[in-house]
Protein backbone atom coordinates (compact mmCIF):
# COMPACT_ATOMS: atom_id res chain seq x y z
CA UNK A 1 0.00 0.00 0.00
CA UNK A 2 1.31 3.73 -0.98
CA UNK A 3 -0.20 6.01 2.36
CA UNK A 4 -0.91 9.18 0.14
CA UNK A 5 -2.92 11.06 2.94
CA UNK A 6 -1.90 12.16 6.37
CA UNK A 7 -4.58 11.59 8.93
CA UNK A 8 -5.23 15.46 8.92
CA UNK A 9 -5.81 15.40 5.05
CA UNK A 10 -8.30 12.71 5.76
CA UNK A 11 -11.47 14.05 4.26
CA UNK A 12 -13.39 13.15 7.24
CA UNK A 13 -10.81 15.12 9.53
CA UNK A 14 -12.16 18.51 8.25
CA UNK A 15 -15.24 16.91 10.06
CA UNK A 16 -13.70 15.76 13.53
CA UNK A 17 -10.39 17.68 13.70
CA UNK A 18 -10.94 21.24 14.19
CA UNK A 19 -11.13 22.68 17.52
CA UNK A 20 -14.28 24.50 16.29
CA UNK A 21 -17.59 24.76 17.75
CA UNK A 22 -18.63 22.62 14.95
CA UNK A 23 -15.56 19.97 15.16
CA UNK A 24 -16.69 20.17 19.02
CA UNK A 25 -20.51 19.50 17.91
CA UNK A 26 -19.45 16.48 15.20
CA UNK A 27 -17.25 14.77 18.01
CA UNK A 28 -19.38 14.53 20.71
CA UNK A 29 -22.24 13.11 18.82
CA UNK A 30 -19.66 10.03 17.66
CA UNK A 31 -18.61 10.03 21.34
CA UNK A 32 -22.65 10.22 21.99
CA UNK A 33 -22.84 6.97 20.17
CA UNK A 34 -19.96 5.58 22.39
CA UNK A 35 -17.27 5.51 20.74
CA UNK A 36 -13.58 7.13 21.85
CA UNK A 37 -12.22 10.15 19.94
CA UNK A 38 -8.72 7.59 19.36
CA UNK A 39 -11.81 5.56 17.48
CA UNK A 40 -12.58 8.14 14.42
CA UNK A 41 -10.25 11.16 14.97
CA UNK A 42 -7.66 10.83 11.76
CA UNK A 43 -8.93 7.61 10.92
CA UNK A 44 -10.28 6.60 7.64
CA UNK A 45 -14.22 6.80 7.83
CA UNK A 46 -15.36 4.09 5.72
CA UNK A 47 -19.18 3.99 4.73
CA UNK A 48 -20.77 0.82 4.37
CA UNK A 49 -23.82 1.14 2.01
CA UNK A 50 -26.15 -1.06 2.41
CA UNK A 51 -29.15 -1.84 0.10
CA UNK A 52 -30.56 -4.69 2.95
CA UNK A 53 -33.93 -4.87 3.41
CA UNK A 54 -36.78 -7.53 4.59
CA UNK A 55 -38.19 -6.82 1.54
CA UNK A 56 -35.06 -7.60 -0.89
CA UNK A 57 -34.45 -11.38 -0.97
CA UNK A 58 -31.66 -10.81 -3.42
CA UNK A 59 -29.87 -9.39 -0.27
CA UNK A 60 -31.29 -10.95 2.63
CA UNK A 61 -27.31 -11.83 4.14
CA UNK A 62 -26.43 -8.22 3.19
CA UNK A 63 -26.84 -7.45 7.31
CA UNK A 64 -24.19 -10.10 8.17
CA UNK A 65 -21.94 -9.23 5.45
CA UNK A 66 -21.86 -5.53 6.48
CA UNK A 67 -20.34 -7.14 10.36
CA UNK A 68 -17.70 -8.50 8.34
CA UNK A 69 -16.96 -5.55 6.43
CA UNK A 70 -16.89 -3.84 9.76
CA UNK A 71 -14.38 -6.48 11.11
CA UNK A 72 -12.05 -5.74 7.92
CA UNK A 73 -12.22 -1.45 8.30
CA UNK A 74 -11.47 -2.01 12.22
CA UNK A 75 -8.67 -4.83 11.24
CA UNK A 76 -7.06 -2.09 8.94
CA UNK A 77 -7.77 1.07 11.22
CA UNK A 78 -10.55 2.55 9.89
CA UNK A 79 -13.85 3.34 11.35
CA UNK A 80 -16.74 1.88 9.85
CA UNK A 81 -20.22 3.30 9.31
CA UNK A 82 -22.78 1.51 8.15
CA UNK A 83 -25.35 4.15 5.96
CA UNK A 84 -28.56 2.24 4.66
CA UNK A 85 -30.12 3.27 1.27
CA UNK A 86 -33.34 2.75 -0.48
CA UNK A 87 -33.52 -1.01 -1.46
CA UNK A 88 -34.41 -1.96 -4.93
CA UNK A 89 -36.22 -5.15 -5.45
CA UNK A 90 -36.22 -6.48 -8.93
CA UNK A 91 -39.63 -8.76 -7.95
CA UNK A 92 -41.79 -6.11 -6.23
CA UNK A 93 -41.02 -2.64 -7.30
CA UNK A 94 -43.80 -1.26 -9.87
CA UNK A 95 -44.38 0.00 -12.20
CA UNK A 96 -40.89 -0.64 -12.84
CA UNK A 97 -37.28 -0.81 -10.29
CA UNK A 98 -35.84 0.65 -13.40
CA UNK A 99 -37.46 4.20 -12.46
CA UNK A 100 -35.48 4.17 -8.98
CA UNK A 101 -32.37 3.44 -10.60
CA UNK A 102 -31.62 7.07 -10.87
CA UNK A 103 -33.20 7.81 -6.92
CA UNK A 104 -30.33 4.96 -5.91
CA UNK A 105 -27.91 6.97 -7.70
CA UNK A 106 -29.11 9.99 -5.77
CA UNK A 107 -29.21 8.40 -2.70
CA UNK A 108 -25.53 7.12 -2.89
CA UNK A 109 -23.83 10.50 -4.59
CA UNK A 110 -25.18 12.48 -1.91
CA UNK A 111 -24.94 10.00 1.38
CA UNK A 112 -21.33 9.94 0.32
CA UNK A 113 -20.97 13.68 -0.27
CA UNK A 114 -22.85 15.05 2.57
CA UNK A 115 -21.06 12.87 5.14
CA UNK A 116 -17.59 12.90 6.93
CA UNK A 117 -16.80 9.61 4.43
CA UNK A 118 -13.15 8.85 3.37
CA UNK A 119 -14.31 5.93 1.24
CA UNK A 120 -17.27 3.15 0.94
CA UNK A 121 -17.68 -0.22 0.27
CA UNK A 122 -21.04 -0.51 -1.83
CA UNK A 123 -23.03 -3.49 -0.84
CA UNK A 124 -25.67 -5.20 -3.59
CA UNK A 125 -26.14 -7.22 -6.58
CA UNK A 126 -29.96 -7.27 -7.41
CA UNK A 127 -30.29 -5.82 -11.10
CA UNK A 128 -30.52 -1.93 -11.06
CA UNK A 129 -28.65 -1.73 -7.47
CA UNK A 130 -25.19 -2.25 -9.26
CA UNK A 131 -25.33 0.31 -11.46
CA UNK A 132 -27.01 2.44 -9.44
CA UNK A 133 -24.17 2.71 -6.61
CA UNK A 134 -21.60 3.00 -9.20
CA UNK A 135 -23.09 5.75 -10.90
CA UNK A 136 -23.44 7.37 -7.23
CA UNK A 137 -20.08 7.11 -6.68
CA UNK A 138 -18.61 8.15 -9.77
CA UNK A 139 -20.56 11.54 -9.26
CA UNK A 140 -19.26 11.62 -5.79
CA UNK A 141 -15.68 10.06 -6.64
CA UNK A 142 -14.87 9.04 -3.33
CA UNK A 143 -12.53 6.12 -3.17
CA UNK A 144 -15.47 3.25 -3.46
CA UNK A 145 -14.86 -0.77 -3.92
CA UNK A 146 -17.71 -2.84 -4.65
CA UNK A 147 -19.36 -5.58 -2.66
CA UNK A 148 -21.33 -7.98 -4.61
CA UNK A 149 -24.17 -9.41 -3.22
CA UNK A 150 -22.87 -12.68 -4.95
CA UNK A 151 -25.38 -15.29 -6.70
CA UNK A 152 -27.74 -17.67 -5.09
CA UNK A 153 -27.36 -21.15 -5.49
CA UNK A 154 -28.98 -23.64 -8.20
CA UNK A 155 -32.34 -23.86 -8.39
CA UNK A 156 -33.52 -27.66 -7.79
CA UNK A 157 -36.96 -29.05 -8.15
CA UNK A 158 -37.41 -33.01 -8.37
CA UNK A 159 -33.45 -33.76 -9.49
CA UNK A 160 -33.77 -30.86 -11.80
CA UNK A 161 -31.85 -27.62 -11.92
CA UNK A 162 -33.80 -24.61 -11.99
CA UNK A 163 -32.35 -21.09 -13.47
CA UNK A 164 -33.36 -17.95 -11.86
CA UNK A 165 -35.88 -16.91 -14.58
CA UNK A 166 -35.15 -18.37 -17.44
CA UNK A 167 -37.02 -21.50 -15.99
CA UNK A 168 -39.94 -19.43 -15.15
CA UNK A 169 -40.82 -18.32 -18.84
CA UNK A 170 -40.30 -21.87 -20.36
CA UNK A 171 -42.16 -23.96 -17.69
CA UNK A 172 -44.74 -21.11 -18.06
CA UNK A 173 -45.45 -21.46 -21.58
CA UNK A 174 -45.40 -25.04 -21.14
CA UNK A 175 -48.50 -24.42 -18.56
CA UNK A 176 -49.71 -22.17 -20.96
CA UNK A 177 -49.65 -24.68 -23.44
CA UNK A 178 -51.29 -27.83 -21.00
CA UNK A 179 -48.16 -29.49 -20.27
CA UNK A 180 -47.16 -28.64 -16.99
CA UNK A 181 -49.46 -29.35 -13.92
CA UNK A 182 -50.85 -27.27 -11.09
CA UNK A 183 -48.44 -29.63 -8.89
CA UNK A 184 -45.18 -29.46 -10.86
CA UNK A 185 -45.66 -25.99 -10.98
CA UNK A 186 -45.69 -25.62 -7.34
CA UNK A 187 -42.10 -27.26 -6.81
CA UNK A 188 -40.65 -25.21 -8.94
CA UNK A 189 -41.96 -22.43 -6.72
CA UNK A 190 -40.45 -23.99 -4.11
CA UNK A 191 -37.16 -24.91 -5.62
CA UNK A 192 -36.41 -21.82 -8.27
CA UNK A 193 -35.12 -19.51 -5.19
CA UNK A 194 -33.79 -21.55 -2.13
CA UNK A 195 -31.11 -19.38 -0.89
CA UNK A 196 -29.79 -15.64 -0.38
CA UNK A 197 -28.49 -14.26 -3.59
CA UNK A 198 -29.48 -12.69 -6.83
CA UNK A 199 -30.54 -14.41 -9.63
CA UNK A 200 -28.23 -16.95 -10.93
CA UNK A 201 -28.72 -17.13 -14.84
CA UNK A 202 -26.44 -14.82 -16.27
CA UNK A 203 -29.23 -11.90 -16.28
CA UNK A 204 -28.77 -8.41 -15.44
CA UNK A 205 -27.52 -8.79 -11.91
CA UNK A 206 -24.71 -11.43 -12.92
CA UNK A 207 -24.12 -9.23 -15.63
CA UNK A 208 -23.64 -6.12 -13.86
CA UNK A 209 -21.79 -7.53 -11.10
CA UNK A 210 -19.24 -8.87 -13.78
CA UNK A 211 -18.53 -5.59 -15.32
CA UNK A 212 -17.92 -4.63 -12.17
CA UNK A 213 -15.53 -6.56 -11.86
CA UNK A 214 -14.02 -6.36 -15.17
CA UNK A 215 -14.32 -2.53 -14.64
CA UNK A 216 -11.80 -3.52 -11.58
CA UNK A 217 -14.22 -1.95 -8.93
CA UNK A 218 -14.45 -5.24 -6.76
CA UNK A 219 -11.39 -7.69 -6.28
CA UNK A 220 -10.79 -9.85 -8.41
CA UNK A 221 -12.81 -13.21 -8.38
CA UNK A 222 -15.47 -11.53 -6.23
CA UNK A 223 -18.21 -11.18 -8.87
CA UNK A 224 -18.47 -15.37 -8.83
CA UNK A 225 -18.59 -16.20 -5.42
CA UNK A 226 -22.29 -17.45 -4.82
CA UNK A 227 -24.18 -15.61 -1.92
CA UNK A 228 -24.00 -18.84 0.44
CA UNK A 229 -20.20 -19.92 0.19
CA UNK A 230 -18.44 -18.85 3.40
CA UNK A 231 -15.51 -17.41 0.76
CA UNK A 232 -17.92 -14.40 0.35
CA UNK A 233 -17.74 -13.85 4.30
CA UNK A 234 -14.28 -13.45 3.51
CA UNK A 235 -14.48 -11.32 0.96
CA UNK A 236 -17.46 -9.00 2.73
CA UNK A 237 -14.05 -8.83 5.11
CA UNK A 238 -11.14 -8.41 2.78
CA UNK A 239 -13.66 -5.65 1.07
CA UNK A 240 -13.73 -3.87 4.42
CA UNK A 241 -9.81 -4.25 4.84
CA UNK A 242 -8.96 -2.83 1.07
CA UNK A 243 -11.38 0.46 1.34
CA UNK A 244 -9.31 1.56 4.64
CA UNK A 245 -6.41 1.08 2.32
CA UNK A 246 -7.87 3.39 -0.33
CA UNK A 247 -9.01 5.64 1.73
CA UNK A 248 -4.88 6.41 2.40
CA UNK A 249 -4.42 5.98 -1.63
CA UNK A 250 -6.94 7.95 -2.44
CA UNK A 251 -8.09 5.34 -5.25
CA UNK A 252 -10.77 7.05 -6.63
CA UNK A 253 -13.49 5.88 -9.11
CA UNK A 254 -12.23 8.36 -11.44
CA UNK A 255 -8.92 6.47 -11.86
CA UNK A 256 -10.90 2.94 -12.67
CA UNK A 257 -13.56 4.07 -14.87
CA UNK A 258 -11.31 5.55 -18.00
CA UNK A 259 -12.18 4.58 -21.67
CA UNK A 260 -9.97 1.66 -21.46
CA UNK A 261 -11.76 0.34 -18.71
CA UNK A 262 -15.16 0.81 -20.22
CA UNK A 263 -13.72 -0.87 -23.21
CA UNK A 264 -13.17 -3.70 -21.31
CA UNK A 265 -16.45 -3.99 -19.52
CA UNK A 266 -18.25 -4.22 -23.15
CA UNK A 267 -15.98 -6.86 -24.12
CA UNK A 268 -16.36 -8.96 -21.18
CA UNK A 269 -20.50 -8.20 -21.64
CA UNK A 270 -20.01 -9.55 -25.29
CA UNK A 271 -18.06 -12.84 -23.95
CA UNK A 272 -20.19 -13.71 -20.88
CA UNK A 273 -23.72 -13.13 -23.40
CA UNK A 274 -24.53 -10.32 -20.80
CA UNK A 275 -27.96 -9.02 -20.16
CA UNK A 276 -29.51 -6.67 -22.66
CA UNK A 277 -29.53 -4.41 -19.92
CA UNK A 278 -26.07 -4.08 -19.32
CA UNK A 279 -26.05 -1.84 -22.42
CA UNK A 280 -28.94 0.73 -21.02
CA UNK A 281 -26.74 1.19 -17.75
CA UNK A 282 -23.22 1.53 -19.28
CA UNK A 283 -24.11 4.16 -21.32
CA UNK A 284 -25.37 5.88 -17.96
CA UNK A 285 -21.89 5.08 -16.39
CA UNK A 286 -20.22 6.56 -19.52
CA UNK A 287 -21.98 9.92 -19.05
CA UNK A 288 -21.73 10.24 -15.45
CA UNK A 289 -18.06 10.08 -16.58
CA UNK A 290 -18.04 12.76 -19.07
CA UNK A 291 -17.58 9.98 -21.72
CA UNK A 292 -19.76 9.60 -25.38
CA UNK A 293 -20.93 6.00 -25.71
CA UNK A 294 -22.55 5.90 -28.82
CA UNK A 295 -24.76 2.09 -29.45
CA UNK A 296 -22.66 1.74 -32.35
CA UNK A 297 -19.31 1.11 -30.05
CA UNK A 298 -20.95 -2.20 -28.86
CA UNK A 299 -21.15 -3.59 -32.44
CA UNK A 300 -17.68 -2.34 -33.40
CA UNK A 301 -16.45 -4.91 -30.21
CA UNK A 302 -18.74 -7.36 -30.63
CA UNK A 303 -17.59 -8.70 -33.71
CA UNK A 304 -14.48 -9.77 -32.67
CA UNK A 305 -15.52 -11.14 -29.31
CA UNK A 306 -16.69 -14.80 -29.37
CA UNK A 307 -19.44 -15.51 -26.23
CA UNK A 308 -17.95 -18.40 -23.98
CA UNK A 309 -19.92 -18.61 -21.02
CA UNK A 310 -22.22 -21.75 -20.93
CA UNK A 311 -24.67 -19.94 -18.94
CA UNK A 312 -28.82 -19.46 -19.06
CA UNK A 313 -30.76 -18.03 -21.09
CA UNK A 314 -28.03 -18.38 -23.85
CA UNK A 315 -26.31 -21.41 -22.71
CA UNK A 316 -26.94 -24.40 -20.57
CA UNK A 317 -25.13 -23.95 -17.05
CA UNK A 318 -25.44 -21.46 -13.68
CA UNK A 319 -23.73 -18.88 -12.13
CA UNK A 320 -22.47 -21.54 -8.99
CA UNK A 321 -21.17 -23.93 -11.99
CA UNK A 322 -19.12 -21.10 -13.85
CA UNK A 323 -17.56 -20.28 -9.74
CA UNK A 324 -16.70 -23.70 -9.99
CA UNK A 325 -15.08 -23.37 -13.34
CA UNK A 326 -12.95 -20.38 -12.38
CA UNK A 327 -15.44 -17.80 -12.32
CA UNK A 328 -14.85 -14.67 -14.25
CA UNK A 329 -10.87 -14.47 -13.47
CA UNK A 330 -10.67 -17.78 -15.90
CA UNK A 331 -12.56 -16.58 -18.35
CA UNK A 332 -10.86 -12.67 -18.45
CA UNK A 333 -7.68 -14.52 -19.15
CA UNK A 334 -9.32 -16.59 -22.16
CA UNK A 335 -9.87 -13.38 -23.60
CA UNK A 336 -6.80 -11.62 -22.19
CA UNK A 337 -6.03 -10.26 -25.97
CA UNK A 338 -8.73 -8.60 -26.08
CA UNK A 339 -8.89 -6.32 -23.09
CA UNK A 340 -6.72 -3.19 -21.78
CA UNK A 341 -4.00 -5.40 -18.75
CA UNK A 342 -2.91 -1.85 -17.96
CA UNK A 343 -6.11 -0.66 -16.67
CA UNK A 344 -5.96 0.08 -12.65
CA UNK A 345 -8.19 -1.88 -10.23
CA UNK A 346 -9.22 -1.33 -6.64
CA UNK A 347 -6.70 -3.46 -5.47
CA UNK A 348 -4.43 -1.18 -6.56
CA UNK A 349 -3.43 -3.51 -9.27
CA UNK A 350 -3.75 -3.78 -12.75
CA UNK A 351 -6.18 -6.03 -14.61
CA UNK A 352 -3.26 -8.54 -16.04
CA UNK A 353 -1.90 -8.66 -13.03
CA UNK A 354 -4.96 -10.12 -11.13
CA UNK A 355 -5.54 -12.47 -14.13
CA UNK A 356 -1.96 -13.95 -13.32
CA UNK A 357 -2.54 -17.17 -12.46
CA UNK A 358 -6.28 -18.03 -13.40
CA UNK A 359 -7.37 -20.87 -15.14
CA UNK A 360 -10.75 -22.69 -16.33
CA UNK A 361 -11.50 -25.67 -14.15
CA UNK A 362 -14.46 -26.99 -16.45
CA UNK A 363 -14.32 -26.41 -20.10
CA UNK A 364 -17.96 -27.13 -20.80
CA UNK A 365 -19.06 -24.09 -18.76
CA UNK A 366 -16.23 -21.80 -20.14
CA UNK A 367 -15.40 -22.93 -23.79
CA UNK A 368 -12.20 -22.30 -25.32
CA UNK A 369 -12.09 -19.67 -27.67
CA UNK A 370 -12.16 -22.47 -30.73
CA UNK A 371 -14.73 -24.01 -29.33
CA UNK A 372 -17.01 -20.84 -28.15
CA UNK A 373 -20.98 -21.06 -27.37
CA UNK A 374 -21.33 -18.06 -30.69
CA UNK A 375 -18.34 -17.10 -32.78
CA UNK A 376 -19.33 -13.18 -31.93
CA UNK A 377 -20.89 -10.86 -28.95
CA UNK A 378 -24.39 -11.91 -28.19
CA UNK A 379 -25.71 -8.44 -28.23
CA UNK A 380 -27.04 -7.11 -31.69
CA UNK A 381 -27.82 -3.47 -31.82
CA UNK A 382 -30.22 -2.71 -34.57
CA UNK A 383 -30.96 0.70 -36.90
CA UNK A 384 -33.40 1.24 -39.26
CA UNK A 385 -36.64 3.38 -40.19
CA UNK A 386 -38.70 1.39 -36.77
CA UNK A 387 -35.56 2.34 -34.96
CA UNK A 388 -33.96 5.64 -36.10
CA UNK A 389 -31.95 5.92 -32.57
CA UNK A 390 -31.51 2.45 -32.68
CA UNK A 391 -32.98 -0.68 -31.14
CA UNK A 392 -30.90 -4.14 -29.15
CA UNK A 393 -31.64 -7.30 -29.43
CA UNK A 394 -29.78 -10.60 -27.36
CA UNK A 395 -29.06 -12.05 -30.52
CA UNK A 396 -27.44 -15.42 -28.53
CA UNK A 397 -30.78 -15.53 -26.64
CA UNK A 398 -33.00 -15.57 -30.22
CA UNK A 399 -33.97 -18.30 -32.65
CA UNK A 400 -31.44 -18.59 -35.71
CA UNK A 401 -34.93 -19.12 -37.92
CA UNK A 402 -35.99 -15.82 -36.87
CA UNK A 403 -32.84 -13.78 -37.25
CA UNK A 404 -33.73 -12.71 -40.61
CA UNK A 405 -37.45 -12.38 -41.02
CA UNK A 406 -40.03 -10.23 -42.36
CA UNK A 407 -43.93 -10.41 -41.34
CA UNK A 408 -47.38 -8.29 -40.42
CA UNK A 409 -47.32 -6.56 -37.09
CA UNK A 410 -49.79 -7.25 -34.71
CA UNK A 411 -49.93 -3.89 -32.52
CA UNK A 412 -50.77 -3.46 -28.68
CA UNK A 413 -51.07 -0.08 -28.02
CA UNK A 414 -50.50 -0.63 -24.09
CA UNK A 415 -49.32 -3.00 -21.82
CA UNK A 416 -53.30 -3.44 -20.77
CA UNK A 417 -53.98 -3.68 -23.97
CA UNK A 418 -51.47 -6.73 -24.79
CA UNK A 419 -53.14 -8.21 -21.39
CA UNK A 420 -56.77 -8.04 -22.79
CA UNK A 421 -56.28 -9.01 -26.28
CA UNK A 422 -53.06 -11.43 -26.42
CA UNK A 423 -55.19 -14.98 -25.87
CA UNK A 424 -58.45 -14.02 -28.12
CA UNK A 425 -59.01 -16.20 -29.90
CA UNK A 426 -60.10 -13.97 -32.73
CA UNK A 427 -57.00 -12.37 -32.69
CA UNK A 428 -55.17 -12.11 -36.10
CA UNK A 429 -51.95 -13.53 -35.68
CA UNK A 430 -50.09 -16.69 -36.72
CA UNK A 431 -46.25 -17.28 -35.87
CA UNK A 432 -45.05 -15.39 -38.64
CA UNK A 433 -46.69 -12.07 -37.07
CA UNK A 434 -44.37 -9.55 -35.58
CA UNK A 435 -45.56 -8.54 -32.35
CA UNK A 436 -45.59 -5.07 -31.36
CA UNK A 437 -46.32 -3.43 -27.99
CA UNK A 438 -46.14 0.84 -27.63
CA UNK A 439 -45.78 3.28 -25.08
CA UNK A 440 -43.43 0.94 -22.44
CA UNK A 441 -40.46 2.87 -22.93
CA UNK A 442 -39.21 5.12 -20.11
CA UNK A 443 -41.96 7.98 -20.77
CA UNK A 444 -44.51 5.46 -21.86
CA UNK A 445 -44.73 2.85 -19.22
CA UNK A 446 -43.28 4.89 -17.31
CA UNK A 447 -39.99 3.58 -16.20
CA UNK A 448 -39.07 0.67 -19.21
CA UNK A 449 -40.79 -1.97 -17.50
CA UNK A 450 -39.73 -5.64 -18.23
CA UNK A 451 -42.41 -6.48 -20.73
CA UNK A 452 -40.40 -6.58 -23.74
CA UNK A 453 -40.78 -10.61 -23.78
CA UNK A 454 -44.02 -10.63 -25.12
CA UNK A 455 -46.43 -13.24 -24.54
CA UNK A 456 -46.53 -15.96 -27.23
CA UNK A 457 -50.55 -16.23 -27.82
CA UNK A 458 -51.84 -19.04 -26.24
CA UNK A 459 -53.33 -20.30 -29.39
CA UNK A 460 -49.74 -20.38 -30.80
CA UNK A 461 -47.86 -21.94 -27.58
CA UNK A 462 -50.78 -24.95 -28.27
CA UNK A 463 -49.36 -25.27 -31.36
CA UNK A 464 -46.05 -26.00 -30.01
CA UNK A 465 -44.33 -22.62 -31.06
CA UNK A 466 -41.99 -21.57 -28.23
CA UNK A 467 -40.57 -18.19 -30.31
CA UNK A 468 -42.00 -15.07 -32.49
CA UNK A 469 -40.22 -11.82 -33.45
CA UNK A 470 -41.43 -9.20 -30.63
CA UNK A 471 -40.64 -5.84 -30.78
CA UNK A 472 -41.09 -2.84 -27.88
CA UNK A 473 -39.41 0.20 -26.63
CA UNK A 474 -39.35 -1.78 -23.41
CA UNK A 475 -36.66 -3.81 -22.00
CA UNK A 476 -36.69 -7.73 -21.13
CA UNK A 477 -35.42 -9.41 -18.62
CA UNK A 478 -31.95 -10.48 -18.44
CA UNK A 479 -32.77 -14.02 -17.80
CA UNK A 480 -35.61 -14.23 -20.28
CA UNK A 481 -34.91 -15.23 -23.88
CA UNK A 482 -36.56 -15.31 -27.52
CA UNK A 483 -36.35 -13.06 -30.47
CA UNK A 484 -37.44 -10.00 -28.77
CA UNK A 485 -36.19 -6.41 -30.22
CA UNK A 486 -35.64 -3.90 -26.95
CA UNK A 487 -35.10 -0.58 -26.32
CA UNK A 488 -36.71 1.19 -29.32
CA UNK A 489 -35.98 4.75 -29.62
CA UNK A 490 -37.25 7.05 -29.97
CA UNK A 491 -39.81 5.56 -27.89
CA UNK A 492 -43.48 5.59 -28.91
CA UNK A 493 -44.87 7.77 -26.47
CA UNK A 494 -42.19 10.42 -27.36
CA UNK A 495 -43.41 10.13 -31.10
CA UNK A 496 -40.96 7.86 -31.83
CA UNK A 497 -41.64 5.68 -35.63
CA UNK A 498 -43.23 2.71 -33.15
CA UNK A 499 -45.72 4.38 -32.26
CA UNK A 500 -47.59 4.77 -36.21
CA UNK A 501 -47.26 1.18 -36.67
CA UNK A 502 -50.62 -0.44 -37.66
CA UNK A 503 -52.08 -4.26 -38.12
CA UNK A 504 -50.57 -5.26 -40.89
CA UNK A 505 -47.83 -3.16 -41.15
CA UNK A 506 -44.60 -4.92 -42.91
CA UNK A 507 -41.80 -5.01 -40.36
CA UNK A 508 -38.03 -6.54 -41.44
CA UNK A 509 -36.00 -8.21 -38.61
CA UNK A 510 -32.13 -8.55 -40.09
CA UNK A 511 -30.45 -9.28 -37.17
CA UNK A 512 -26.85 -10.14 -39.05
CA UNK A 513 -27.19 -6.71 -41.17
CA UNK A 514 -28.08 -4.87 -38.02
CA UNK A 515 -31.73 -4.06 -39.65
CA UNK A 516 -34.70 -2.98 -38.49
CA UNK A 517 -37.23 -1.56 -41.05
CA UNK A 518 -41.31 -0.42 -40.75
CA UNK A 519 -42.22 -1.38 -44.58
CA UNK A 520 -44.57 1.56 -45.42
CA UNK A 521 -43.97 4.45 -47.79
CA UNK A 522 -42.75 7.76 -46.19
CA UNK A 523 -45.78 9.40 -47.28
CA UNK A 524 -48.13 7.29 -45.56
CA UNK A 525 -45.89 7.93 -42.06
CA UNK A 526 -45.89 11.33 -42.93
CA UNK A 527 -49.99 11.02 -43.16
CA UNK A 528 -49.94 9.19 -39.23
CA UNK A 529 -47.35 11.39 -37.82
CA UNK A 530 -49.89 14.69 -38.81
CA UNK A 531 -52.73 12.51 -36.96
CA UNK A 532 -50.81 11.26 -34.14
CA UNK A 533 -51.96 12.64 -30.19
CA UNK A 534 -49.44 11.84 -27.85
CA UNK A 535 -51.19 9.96 -25.32
CA UNK A 536 -52.35 11.99 -21.68
CA UNK A 537 -50.26 11.57 -18.48
CA UNK A 538 -52.74 11.85 -15.72
CA UNK A 539 -50.94 14.70 -13.23
CA UNK A 540 -47.86 13.71 -12.53
CA UNK A 541 -46.42 14.34 -9.15
CA UNK A 542 -43.49 14.02 -6.49
CA UNK A 543 -40.47 11.51 -7.80
CA UNK A 544 -42.84 10.27 -10.86
CA UNK A 545 -43.05 14.09 -11.54
CA UNK A 546 -39.42 14.90 -11.38
CA UNK A 547 -38.90 11.25 -13.41
CA UNK A 548 -40.79 12.58 -16.30
CA UNK A 549 -39.33 16.15 -16.79
CA UNK A 550 -35.54 14.78 -16.90
CA UNK A 551 -34.78 11.28 -17.79
CA UNK A 552 -33.18 10.26 -21.42
CA UNK A 553 -33.90 8.08 -23.71
CA UNK A 554 -33.12 4.03 -23.66
CA UNK A 555 -29.82 5.56 -26.06
CA UNK A 556 -29.18 7.96 -23.89
CA UNK A 557 -28.99 5.63 -21.04
CA UNK A 558 -32.13 6.60 -18.90
CA UNK A 559 -30.31 8.87 -16.69
CA UNK A 560 -31.63 12.41 -15.31
CA UNK A 561 -29.93 14.93 -17.80
CA UNK A 562 -29.01 17.21 -14.34
CA UNK A 563 -26.44 14.44 -13.11
CA UNK A 564 -24.87 13.30 -16.33
CA UNK A 565 -20.88 15.08 -16.04
CA UNK A 566 -21.32 18.55 -16.64
CA UNK A 567 -18.19 18.00 -19.16
CA UNK A 568 -17.98 16.18 -21.47
CA UNK A 569 -14.08 14.38 -22.10
CA UNK A 570 -12.94 14.21 -25.94
CA UNK A 571 -11.37 11.10 -24.84
CA UNK A 572 -13.30 8.20 -26.89
CA UNK A 573 -14.00 4.66 -25.41
FE1 LIG B 1 -32.90 -9.69 -7.68
FE2 LIG B 1 -33.24 -11.20 -10.01
S1 LIG B 1 -34.73 -10.54 -8.54
S2 LIG B 1 -31.49 -10.24 -9.22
Amino acid sequence: MTAKKKPEELRSFGWFGPDTLRGFSHRSRMLQLGFQREDFIGKPVIAIINTWSEINPCHAHLRERAEAVKRGVWQAGGFPVEVPTITITETYMKPSPMMYRNMLAMDTEEALRSLPIDAAVLMGGCDKTTPALLMGAISANIPAIYLPAGPMLRGNWDGKILGSGTDVWKFWADRCAGVVSDEEWKGVEIGIARSPGFCMTMGTASTMTALTEAFGMTLPGASSIPAADSNHVRLAMDSGRRAVEMAWEDLKPSDIFTPAAFRNAITVDMAIGGSTNAIIHLVALARRCGLDLPLTRFDEISPNVPVLANIRPSGEYLMEDFYYAGGLRALMAEIRDLLDLNCITVNGKTIGQNLEGAVVLNRDVIRERSKPLMETGGTVILFGSLAPDGAVIKSVAADRRLWTHTGPAVVFKDFEDMEARVNNDDLEVDENSVLVLQNAGPLGAPGMPEWGLLPIPKKILKRGIRDMVRISDSRMSGTAYGTCVLHVAPESYAGGPLAFVRDGDLITLDIPNRKLDLLVPEAEMAKRRAAWVQPVEKDPRGYLALYREHVSQANQGCDFDFLQAVTTSAEKI
